[in-house]
């Protein structure tokens, strides 16, 4: 445990730094509280909801299915949605407005964005995956190679890329900008100049890091990326996910799924496919309208923020956390697992049990028993998904309060927490 250089933090400590980031007063009360005595460090997993969602979601029902029906699809703009959110959200990671959309699953959005890289980058055929990212992704371009469209190489994290790439017969290399498990974040520059020097294309995963902390896609130089909408985004759950294509390759291929909504004149009903320009031929059946309306909610509250002071306040709070948990928690067990320097990390902070009988699952439900709502990944991580508007210096200091208090009294090894949970 590093040694504090400053007295321990006082509640006190984290008022005054609320005061002193509140930049994110206004945009905080835009969102709707949880339950009462409730503190919510679950953005990581599904953000919190926007005041607005649900007079949206409502109001889409009704005067847009009760009242309009099919007339709704010429009255509003639910056909533009995908490409509305796209423009909303695409300053949050540093895109043009016109390469980002928003639609399907982040897993789907994967399966197409490989797709087109190898179509980019062919005959080349390798997808160099990560053999510890979230598993969906692996999975997806295990699937690509078992249906003969191309060839996975697993490596062993970022360090091991270099030579991934030696052969010269890398397509693409996905990389998670930020581990879903200890939030390391990956130098998106660095390592799609180093794919980009051998030939390879650059698929980054910004699920933990988009909505959280600033992301430079354009300056990075990144091919591709998808993104997780109902985590720090706060899109609703299952919320469609973003897809983003530089300008360079959009039109480099045809979409993986060439359907009605990518097609380049889609009430033509033309006999053959013909792919709509840029970013939009990823659009593939009829939006999710219902889900687009809790998500416009989300988007125009994103219009409102400056992601850079975003990014500033989510490093005070982070930095805090980790402090607290120094301060208070290492003595009883509990050790930070996330990387200390904010440009390494994530939107959320990775813990550890030490004790010899450590179990992570039973801490996060006494945890969740004790109104601290956390998640928990196989095999040990604890995880705080901060979020940048809606938490609080104050709540981390009671979150870690309780936290405290459940470790002294062990309360954790209470049999109703031996269960598993998703
Ligand atoms: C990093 C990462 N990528 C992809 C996914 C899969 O997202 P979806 O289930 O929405 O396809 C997740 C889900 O949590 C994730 O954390």
């Amino acid at each position: 445990m590093p040694t504090p250089a400053r007295p321990p933090l006082t509640p006190d400590d984290c008022r005054a730094r609320d005061a002193a980031h509140a930049v994110a007063d206004a945009l905080r009360a835009r969102f709707a509280p949880g339950a009462p005595d409730t503190l919510y460090f679950d953005a990581n997993s599904i953000g919190p909801m926007p005041a607005d969602a649900p007079a949206r979601v409502a109001a889409t029902l009704d005067a847009g299915w009760r009242v309009a029906r099919r007339r709704s699809w010429n009255q509003t703009d639910w056909l533009d949605q995908p490409r509305l959110l796209g423009a909303a959200l695409a300053p949050l990671i540093g895109a043009a407005g016109d390469s980002v959309a928003v639609c399907d699953s982040t897993s789907v959005n994967q399966y197409k964005l490989l797709r087109h890289a190898l179509a980019a980058a062919a005959p080349r055929r390798v997808m160099v995956v990560e053999r510890e990212v979230f598993p969906s992704n692996r999975y997806i371009a295990q699937g690509i190679a078992r249906a003969g469209l191309g060839e996975v190489r697993l490596i062993d994290g970022a360090g091991d890329l270099a030579a991934a790439l030696a052969p010269g017969d890398v397509a693409v290399v996905a990389l998670s900008h930020v581990d879903y498990r200890d939030a390391t974040r990956l130098d998106m520059g660095a390592l799609t100049a180093l794919a980009h020097a051998h030939g390879a294309l650059a698929l980054w995963d910004l699920s933990h890091s988009a909505g959280a902390v600033a992301i430079d896609l354009a300056g990075s130089g990144a091919d591709f990326a998808v993104a997780c909408g109902y985590k720090y985004l706060c899109g609703g759950p299952g919320a469609p996910a973003l897809v983003y294509v530089h300008p360079r390759w959009q039109d480099a291929a045809w979409p993986a799924l060439c359907g009605w909504m990518g097609h380049a004149a889609t009430f033509d009903f033309a006999a053959d496919y013909a792919p709509a320009p840029g970013v939009a031929r990823h659009l593939v059946g009829t939006p999710a309208v219902l889900a687009n309306a809790a998500f416009g909610a989300a988007a125009d509250l994103w219009r409102d923020a400056d992601m850079a002071a975003l990014d500033r306040r989510h490093a005070s709070l982070t930095d805090t956390l980790i402090a607290l948990i120094d301060e208070q928690c290492a003595p009883l067990g509990v050790e930070v697992t996330s990387p200390r320097a904010h440009g390494r990390r994530g939107g959320h902070v990775a813990l550890r049990m030490t004790a010899p009988d450590a179990n992570v699952s039973a801490l996060g439900q006494a945890l969740v028993a004790a109104g601290v709502v956390v998640s928990t990944r196989k095999p040990d991580a604890l995880r705080f998904g901060v979020h940048p508007i809606a938490n609080t210096h104050a709540e981390l200091w009671q979150a870690v309060a309780r936290l405290r208090a459940i470790l002294a009294s062990g309360s954790w090894r209470d049999p109703r927490f031996a269960g598993e949970v998703r």
